[in-house]
Formats: structure tokens, C-alpha cells, sequence
């Protein structure tokens, strides 16, 4: 079965279909920073990203380029673009009726930067029913990475912190049994909202620089949040379409 491993453990690293689209945001991304940095010296997308620590860039000033970057992306239409690098898994994982958060998230990661991602869950804040595609820009190794939990160590890390109470024993537990996924650019990262994840710091000396996107199914139970608040139609199946369109909802 395809995605036996997603659904046994919640996760797993997939290779895009079309690495095109990959690179052309990369390309954005890289052309963005050029023009807002003003350096007509920047050797190649690699490079920059890899080596960004380098150029010093900390507080306001590293916020405000990364706010551009994100208006950028959302003015090319990112989100598209990571959808068609990788239909074949989200089509795989969702089926043909698709949501996509309205705005995609971009993490610059540097060497030893103390601002990282603690341990957490995006679930029960967030909807169970939806993935989180974790996209690397530059090649994924050791603590330049991310840790995850499986589903069922998840669900143990949960109790403990139920029993115990205390923040500590939950924190020991989740990095024992973390899993770190050595990933080449061209994959990602897809996991289940419920999981246990996050990050130690970069003890690397390249800078990680990833996109993260959710995910759902037009079709999955919303709670009480709006779904259309946070998230956009991007694919529906020939039959949603003529159903809604029977039924005069239009949400295109
Ligand atoms: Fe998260």
C-alpha cells in the first residue's frame, strides 16, 4: 500500500513529482533577495541560503527581509507551485477535493541562533484532519533539521505529560525518542498534525531555510473554526464542482 508508512506512523519523506516547481521558487526566493539585499554578488541559490549567516543579518532587519520574501511568495502564487511539486502525495494522502492555508510559512534557521522551535503539537489547536508539508530549501542533516515523534511515541510523550505534570519529563522523552531525518532538497517532510515536533538549535554551520504549508480536505470536519478563514479552495473533484453548483455555494 502507498503511504503505509504515513498512516502507520504519521509521517514520512517524499520525493516531489515535479522538482521544477522546487526550483522555481527557489529561484524567486533568490531573486527577491538579491534585489532586497542590493548584492548583485550572490553565486547561486545554494550558496546564499546555505552560507545567509554570514551576511550578519539579525533582528528588525532579518524579520523585514523575511516578510518580503513571504509577500513575495504569496504574490507568485507559492502555494500552487508546492502543490504541483508535489500533487502525486497530496493527492495521495487527501484526495482530489483540496484546502491549502492561505499563507505559507518560511523558517531561516541559522547556526547556533538560540530562537528555534521548542517541542509541540499543531493538533488539537489545529484541526486533526489536516498534513503539514515540511519543504527544504537546502539539504536537511543532524540538528539542521527537524525531530518528529511517531504516532504512537506521541501518544506516550502525551500521557506523560498527563501523569506527570511537569514540562521536563515530557521534554526528556520527546528528544530520547525523537526521529531526525537526514533530507536531500527535491524531498520533504509530511506528517499528521497530532504528532510531537520541533527542533534543537543549529549546531551546523549552513543555515536550514524551509517552507511549511497545512493541508485538509474540503470534506474534513472543520470544529469551530471557519475553515475558509485560514484556508482556500485549491483543487476540487469534477463532482464537487457540479454538486456545489447545484446547491449555488460558490467557493472559488
Ligand atoms: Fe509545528
Amino acid at each position: 500500500m502507498k503511504y503505509e508508512s504515513f498512516a502507520k506512523n504519521g509521517f514520512e519523506v517524499v520525493k516531489a513529482s515535479n522538482i521544477e516547481k522546487l526550483n522555481e521558487i527557489k529561484n524567486i526566493i533568490f531573486s527577491k533577495s538579491i534585489e532586497t539585499l542590493k548584492k548583485n554578488n550572490l553565486k547561486s541559490p545554494d550558496d546564499f541560503f546555505n552560507n545567509f549567516h554570514k551576511l550578519n543579518l539579525k533582528g528588525h532587519a532579518l524579520n523585514n527581509f523575511r516578510m518580503d520574501i513571504i509577500k513575495t511568495l504569496k504574490e507568485k502564487d507559492t502555494l500552487k507551485l508546492i502543490f504541483e511539486a508535489y500533487e502525486e502525495t497530496i493527492l495521495g494522502l487527501i484526495g482530489p477535493d483540496i484546502l491549502v492555508q492561505k499563507s505559507c510559512n518560511l523558517v531561516i534557521q541559522q547556526p547556533n541562533d538560540k530562537d528555534y522551535v521548542l517541542t509541540h503539537q499543531d493538533a488539537p489547536v489545529n484541526s486533526p484532519f489536516e498534513i503539514v508539508l515540511w519543504v527544504p530549501l537546502v539539504n536537511i542533516f543532524n540538528t539542521k533539521g527537524m525531530y518528529i515523534l511517531d504516532s504512537k511515541k506521541s501518544r506516550i510523550a502525551n500521557d506523560i505529560l498527563k501523569e506527570k505534570k511537569e514540562h521536563s519529563y515530557f521534554q526528556d522523552y520527546s528528544e530520547k525518542n525523537a526521529e531526525f531525518s537526514n533530507i536531500n532538497y527535491g524531498s520533504s517532510l509530511v506528517f499528521w498534525t497530532g504528532l510531537i515536533h520541533g527542533c534543537l538549535m543549529n549546531k551546523e554551520d549552513e543555515t536550514r531555510w524551509t517552507l511549511n504549508i497545512r493541508f485538509k480536505s474540503l470534506y474534513s470536519p472543520c470544529g469551530h473554526k471557519d475553515p475558509l478563514e485560514f484556508f482556500r479552495v485549491l483543487k476540487m473533484s469534477p463532482l464537487s464542482q457540479i454538486a456545489l453548483k447545484s446547491q449555488e455555494v460558490d467557493l472559488i
